[in-house]
């Protein structure tokens, strides 16, 4: 077990598989940055499924119990599957994906049997309309529902998250929370975020968790769920008449460092320790230089020990301007 300068415990490494995505939501990879021209890694700079396995076993010796995999859009790195198998065999992990569905309702089953313990699924409305202009690749809603019910279909327990931008989907809370009630998928509701540099965002846009919770309740009465366990990310409420619950994620309106035991691996192996982070360090090169486990596990253990981030609960007008890495690089 290793803790950083404020006592926060090691236990949940996101690992980002691509910095590519078959999307390009207005909130994360806007296409007039992330257009034709934009430079993605190339593929030599990607870590192998072979170095993410080793990776990630030294952070689960160092008490890391949950695995997530995301992007960019993790269903489009060919085989993911493989990599799936390999994770899971490191152990009694709770082993998950964030994806956006566009790919998932021909993967669901593999990934079930490869290993996978549940997935996320990213859905920002029920509305066409808005969810097209949202992802702006025109990909419509029926896919991505059919794809829930592919996961589900495949024993996947399914989370769904929705990013509400004030204006522009916050129309859409109540129509989610109606439509997954009652179906055994909890839906977690995301403000929106001042992450990366170039999504233009604005304090303004942010339609706060407590207004989501007020939005919801005020159809469907709620009340709040204690928290599973330190740093749960989502504030979770559940329906008074027994349909399941809800969660919000109120980084910006109240923000959670101080419960934070999570790192990230970029697609290129850098590891950031906050979301917010203007830099990170970089794992590919001490493991092709031919550093072992134990040299590895130093390294990693000493940045941990080392880390001082609590970006949100400092965010400032200041903060907010700082050069970011963008969230498809770093894995949301
Ligand atoms: C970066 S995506 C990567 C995985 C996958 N492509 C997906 O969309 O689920 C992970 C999550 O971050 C969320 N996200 C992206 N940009 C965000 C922002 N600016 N604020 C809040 N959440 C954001 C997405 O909606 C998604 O649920
Ligand atoms: S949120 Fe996910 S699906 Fe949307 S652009 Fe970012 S990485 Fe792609």
């Amino acid at each position: 077990m290793v803790s950083d300068t404020f006592g926060r415990p090691l236990r949940d490494l996101r690992i980002s598989v691509t910095d590519r995505c078959n999307f390009r939501c207005v909130y994360c990879m806007p296409k007039e940055v992330f257009g034709r021209d934009y430079r993605f890694l190339p593929r030599r700079e990607l870590l192998t499924f072979e170095e993410i396995e080793r990776v990630a076993s030294v952070f689960v010796g160092l008490g890391v119990t949950k695995l997530r995999i995301t992007g960019g859009e993790p269903l489009v790195r060919r085989d993911l599957e493989v990599l799936v198998e390999r994770l899971a065999a490191l152990g009694d992990l709770d082993l998950t994906l964030t994806t956006n569905g566009a790919l998932l309702a021909q993967k669901a089953k593999v990934l079930a049997e490869a290993g996978l313990t549940r997935v996320t699924v990213s859905l920002d409305s029920l509305d066409d309309e808005v969810f097209r202009a949202m992802n702006d690749v025109d990909f419509p809603v029926a896919r991505v529902l059919n794809a829930i019910d592919a996961a589900a279909g495949a024993g996947l327990p399914v989370k769904v998250n929705v990013v509400v931008k004030r204006g522009v989907n916050d129309g859409s809370v109540l129509d989610m929370a109606r439509r997954f009630r009652g179906t055994g998928h909890t839906v977690r509701f995301i403000e929106y975020m001042d992450v990366g540099a170039t999504n233009g965002w604005r304090l303004d846009d942010v339609f706060p968790a407590a207004e989501i919770v007020r939005t919801v309740g005020a159809e469907f009465p709620l009340e709040p769920v204690e928290p599973a366990y330190r740093g749960e990310v989502a504030e979770r409420y559940r329906y008074l008449d027994d349909q399941g619950e809800i969660g919000v994620i109120a980084s910006v309106t109240q923000p959670f460092c101080g419960d934070c035991t999570r790192a990230r691996l970029s697609a290129d192996g850098k590891l950031y320790t906050c979301l917010f982070a203007v830099r990170g360090h970089d794992l590919r090169a001490t493991l092709r230089g031919g550093a072992d486990d134990r040299e590895l596990e130093g390294s990693i253990r000493a940045i941990w020990e080392r880390r001082t981030d609590r970006y949100s609960e400092l965010r400032t007008e200041e903060t907010a301007a700082l050069r970011k890495v963008e969230m498809s690089y770093i894995g949301g």
